[in-house]
Order: structure tokens, then sequence, then C-alpha cells
């Protein structure tokens, strides 16, 4: 019973994907659901990642994996079984796209060819992005690390991408920074989100240098040894070019 429930989801998710090819591949106007379920190469590698996904969930070993492996072999696309992906998801061409173990995808994505959504190297745990709702990844775009690609962005062809991207933002380039935030053109001091201080950072820094100046004196009164300063970092390490271009 449990199976047959699990069988007719599949179905229901792979017709909403063949549903969103045709939605929004412009090749694929005028043609039946039927040929786009036997010749888009992106629709046999989710057809197969769901099934893959259902059995991985199920805790069936060897054969996800090796549904994976297979599907890549036919149409150069990789998806790891555990991956979570959302309804309608539409990989156009599709050659060179990998989507990692720990990549989550909303609803409504689009990938072009070349997308990864990869981790930065060999930590374990979350590595790979999420991707909310009706996300567009254009073609060569790698996004990397356990970073959130926000709701509507649109990521340009060949971007970098290693930074949170925030919602209904065009991000292009490498490092992949926006350039537009709701349309418009992002610019001015006040648009720079990401070197954004740390006031606790900063308030703590602040007390440290009060107590080493005290320490200071004291030592000179002859009262107490020199004592090194305490180091203080800011919680998340600021990096990556002013999205304002400042
Ligand atoms: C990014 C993209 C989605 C356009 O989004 P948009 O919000 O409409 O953005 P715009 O076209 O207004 O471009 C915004 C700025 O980014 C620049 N830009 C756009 N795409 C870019 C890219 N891939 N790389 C670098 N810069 C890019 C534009 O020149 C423009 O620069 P400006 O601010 O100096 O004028 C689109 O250019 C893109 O890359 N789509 C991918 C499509 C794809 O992969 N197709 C493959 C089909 S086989």
């Amino acid at each position: 019973m449990a199976g047959l429930q699990k069988f007719a989801r599949v179905v229901k998710e792979v017709q909403r994907d063949v549903l969103a090819a045709r939605e929004r591949d412009p090749a694929a106007r005028g043609v039946s659901r039927a040929e786009i379920l036997t010749t888009w190469p992106g629709i046999h590698a989710l057809l197969a990642y769901r099934v893959a996904h259902a059995l991985h969930c199920a805790g069936v070993p060897l054969a996800p994996r090796l549904i994976s492996m297979l599907t890549r072999a036919f149409t150069g696309i990789e998806i790891h079984p555990a991956a979570r992906i959302g309804r309608g998801l539409f990989i156009d061409h599709g050659a060179g796209v990998v989507i990692g173990e720990t990549a989550e995808i909303g609803d409504d994505v689009t990938l072009y060819q070349g997308v990864t959504l990869g981790g930065t190297g060999f930590a374990t745990g979350k590595r790979h992005p999420t991707v909310q709702d009706n996300v567009t990844i254009g073609s060569g775009a790698k996004l990397l690390g356990p970073i959130t690609i926000g709701h509507g962005a649109k990521i340009g062809a060949n971007s970098v991408v290693i930074t949170d991207v925030p919602a209904n933002s065009t991000v292009v380039g490498n490092p992949g920074h926006p350039v537009r935030v709701d349309g418009r053109r992002v610019e001015g001091p006040d648009a720079d989100w990401i070197h954004l201080p740390d006031p606790i950072a900063e308030a703590i820094g602040a007390l440290s240098a009060r107590i080493a100046e005290l320490e200071r004196l004291r030592a000179e009164a002859g009262e107490s040894e020199p004592q090194p300063p305490a180091q203080v970092t800011p919680l998340r390490p600021v990096r990556g070019r002013n999205p304002a271009g400042g």
C-alpha cells in the first residue's frame, strides 16, 4: 500500500516536471507531453531521480546510486539520490548538471546546462546550496557551499556564487554579486549589505580596549604584570566585494 502511494507520488511529480518543461522551454511549444517525456534529457534525469530518491528514502541499498550513475551516463546530468527537489524543476539541455547530496531545491526552479550545486571542499554535513522557489540558474553557473539562493533570484550564466543571494535579485560574475534587487540597479553606500558591521564584536572589542588600558595603567603603577590585549574576531567573517560597486 505504501509502495503504491509512493509510486502515485512519483507519477504526479513527473507529470508536473513535464508541465514545467512545456511552460518554460520555448522549444517545447506545440510539442506533445509524450514527446517531451521520451526525448527531453532533463525529464529523463528527473524521472530517474524521483524513483532513486523514493528508494533512497525507503532505505533500499545500492539501487538509488546505480540509477543515478546510469542516468548520468545517458543524460550527462548527475543528481544525488539524497538531494531534495521540489515540484516543477526544469533542467534545460542538461549536460554537465551536478546536484550534490545535501542540495535542496524548492518549487518551479529552472536550471540550464552546466550548473553545479556543489560543495567547496571536503566538509561533511550540509555542504551544498539551498535554492528557494522560482529561481533561475544560467548555464555554467557554479553555486558552492551551504548558501541560500532567495526566492525568485536569477543567477547569470557562468557566475560563481559562494555567498547567500537575496530574494528577487540578479547575481552575475565571479565572485557572484547582486546587480539588480527587485528589478532596480544596486548602487549607493547603503546597498552594501555584505560588509555589515558586527555590533556585538564591536561592543566586546571596545570593552576589551578599555580593560587593556586599565591593565596598562596598573602595570605602569607597578600593581600588576602587563597583559596581552584580548583578540576579538567577528562571528561571521566578512568576504566578497561590495555589491554596490564601492
Ligand atoms: C542574468 C540573466 C538571467 C538576466 O537577468 P536580468 O535580471 O534580466 O538582468 P539584466 O539582463 O537586466 O542584466 C543586469 C546586468 O547584469 C549583466 N549580465 C547579465 N547576464 C550576465 C552574465 N551572465 N554575466 C555577467 N554579467 C551579466 C548585464 O549586462 C547587466 O549589466 P549592467 O548592470 O551593467 O547593465 C541573464 O543574462 C542570464 O545570464 N541568463 C542565463 C540564460 C542561460 O543560461 N541561457 C542558456 C540557454 S541555452
